[in-house]
């Protein structure tokens, strides 16, 4: 029995020596496998004395599972040891971070406000949320007017200003159009309205969702207001964002169209970079723009009720405008036809650019 006592202690001091798993498994091997020590401890039961059996087999037991924890606890030490000598290993090459870019449309949106910004155009972003006067009133559309249908506009429910009207969602950029010209007014000395040079861009709102529309989405506003400013001003600034975004080869035109907001007004159109303009690809007709032109947005010269609202006096000074989309000249340039993938958020898409 006092046999028992010492040979655990003598087990812990061999135990204590070990620093490694593989010598830790030939221990237990020794002590605790089936011709081990224990058990052949067990099978020398027959010769003990009677009396003793009991006692024997008790002792020999308690030994067995001291033994067994004994074991068990120097090998989680030495696992956790190899396991905190694995992470820092210097050798090992680092594991890559995933680092995330812009999205394209800021991309879009940057590369626009710079190419604007170069030729002296400031860069302004106008309220989101908007009053009805400064979305239509103060751009010739008067309550009423069935002109506002064509901007499918979300009201906000809150009390109407006697002035300003409803609160809206701003439906296009060209609610900054009066802002800009108060603001750059009081910044003149007296009796100076002009020289207005403005790049706004924001978000719009519009209650429409399908593939080239989504409800949500950025308009970029130029408006230029000057003595002597005509058409021909116009022309050249497009021809110039048009061969700066899209390439040199690019080429610009002007259609008829209406806005209340300009007179005359156009309908702005790009060079379809897919049939060089020609409307057809190998005898066929050109299956993205069908004509050789895609459209760009609209645009004219502002309408003296326009400038008469922002203080301007129209018989002295001249200004034209126009209002595209980020999005559009983005899928235009990239090839892509729905809106709806660059508002996913899906990561399979966005990583591609
Ligand atoms: N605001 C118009 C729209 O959202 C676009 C537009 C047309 C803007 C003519 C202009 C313009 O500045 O002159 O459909």
């Amino acid at each position: 029995m006092e046999d028992f006592t010492s040979e655990a202690g003598k087990i812990q001091k061999e135990i204590d020596k070990i620093s490694s798993i593989a010598p830790l498994d030939q221990l237990q091997i020794k002590y605790l496998g089936r011709n081990g020590i224990i058990n052949n401890l067990l099978k020398d039961i027959k010769n003990v004395p009677a009396e003793e059996k009991k006692d024997y087999g008790q002792k020999l037991n308690e030994l067995k599972s001291s033994i067994g924890r004994l074991i068990e606890t120097k090998k989680q030490e030495l696992l956790e040891k190899s396991g905190t000598e694995q992470t820092v290993d210097i050798t090992l090459p680092g594991k890559p971070y995933l680092h995330g870019t812009l999205h394209p449309i800021t991309y879009a949106i940057e590369e626009i406000s710079r190419i604007f910004e170069k030729i002296g155009f400031v860069r302004m972003s106008y309220p989101e949320v908007e009053w009805e006067y400064y979305s239509f009133e103060a751009l010739n559309m008067p309550k009423g007017h069935p002109a506002r249908d064509d901007f499918e506009t979300f009201y906000i429910d809150v009390p109407e200003h006697a002035k300003l009207a409803k609160m809206v969602l701003t439906p296009h950029t060209s609610s900054g159009q009066v802002r800009e010209m108060e603001r750059v007014r009081k910044t003149l000395p007296a009796g100076r309205q002009a020289p207005i040079r403005m790049i706004n861009i924001a978000k719009c709102y519009r209650r429409n969702w399908d593939a080239t529309h989504a409800p949500m989405f950025y308009q970029f506003e130029g408006m230029v207001v000057d003595r002597g400013i005509n058409i021909t001003h116009l022309k050249g600034t497009i021809d110039y964002f048009a061969k700066n975004f899209f390439g040199p080869d690019r080429e610009i035109r002007l259609r008829p169209h209406h806005f209340q907001f300009t007179e005359p007004s156009f309908e702005t159109d790009i060079s379809c970079n897919v049939c060089g303009g020609t409307g057809t690809v190998n005898g066929k007709k050109c299956r993205v723009c069908k004509s050789g032109w895609l459209e760009l947005g609209g645009s004219g010269m502002i309408h003296p009720n326009v400038l008469r609202a922002g203080g301007i006096d129209p018989d002295v000074y001249t200004g034209w405008a126009f209002g595209f989309g980020p999005e559009r000249c983005l899928m235009m340039k990239l090839g892509l036809s729905e809106i709806r993938d660059l508002y996913s958020g899906d990561i399979r898409f966005l990583k591609q650019f």
